[in-house]
């Protein structure tokens, strides 16, 4: 990631993470229906249950290959990343522990406020392959407010994996390794990621209906 210092977590080969492909959602109208249940709020399926799972796989190939060989240190935070990490630490087969930093910006909006930490990290992560994963990279503040306190704790290296970027909304200089789908400046729910706290049981990323997002400007 930028500004990042750490050595770079890399396989047994030697050779640093070498970047693919990023996947580039960039028609907000899918043809996907949304299932009856949800249709008053839910206006469409941005990306689908299949999508999600066929991309995480791939992700985890990745993963596997950049962080074989160390002891891998998975740190999530908190609450949106509990789908997307489910899903992710199952397609991981490496040796991996798991603990949680807890980070909230308080309010019902879709513009992230005042971040406040809710639960500190408990494992010991100093020498160890750290990946730390988001379920999406906004503007890059709470990023760039949960990457310096986790240099404090001297991993050998971070490495960043999001499921999705918003790059076009990026004011801190911060870049995730893993990305799992870039998507238009547009405010998403589902697969852990809430609108109210609401949402995040959705299978799929979906795009609200305006009438249920007032006076927002994503
Ligand atoms: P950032 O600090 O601006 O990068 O935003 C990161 C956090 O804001 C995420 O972890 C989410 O909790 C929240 N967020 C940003 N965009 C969205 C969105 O489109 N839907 C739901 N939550 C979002
Ligand atoms: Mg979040």
């Amino acid at each position: 990631m930028v500004g990042e210092r750490d050595e770079q977590c890399a396989g047994p080969s030697g050779l640093t993470l070498i970047v693919t492909a990023q996947l580039k959602i960039k028609n907000s109208k899918s043809k996907t229906a949304v299932p009856s249940r949800w249709r008053k709020e839910v206006q469409s399926v941005l990306i689908t249950e299949a999508q999600i799972a066929r991309r995480i796989k791939t992700l985890a190939r990745e993963i596997e290959r950049d962080f074989h060989g160390h002891e891998m240190v998975v740190v999530a935070l908190l609450n949106g990343t509990v789908v997307f990490l489910a899903d992710l630490i199952r397609q991981l087969n490496l040796p991996l522990r798991l603990d949680f930093i807890g980070v909230s910006s308080y309010g019902l909006g879709t513009e992230s406020g005042n971040l406040v930490f809710t639960k500190e990290l408990r494992l010991d992560v100093r020498g160890r392959d750290v990946l730390l994963v988001d379920d999406i990279l906004d503007t890059g503040g709470t990023l760039s407010r949960v990457l310096p306190k986790l240099r404090k704790l001297q991993p050998r290296c971070i490495k960043v994996c999001v499921l999705l970027d918003k790059k076009e909304r990026r004011v801190e200089k911060i870049e995730a390794d893993y990305v799992g789908f870039t998507i238009p400046n547009e405010f998403v729910v589902g697969y852990g990621l809430d609108y109210g706290e609401r949402y995040r049981n959705l299978p799929y990323v979906g795009l609200l209906r305006t009438e249920i997002l007032p006076g927002t400007e994503s």
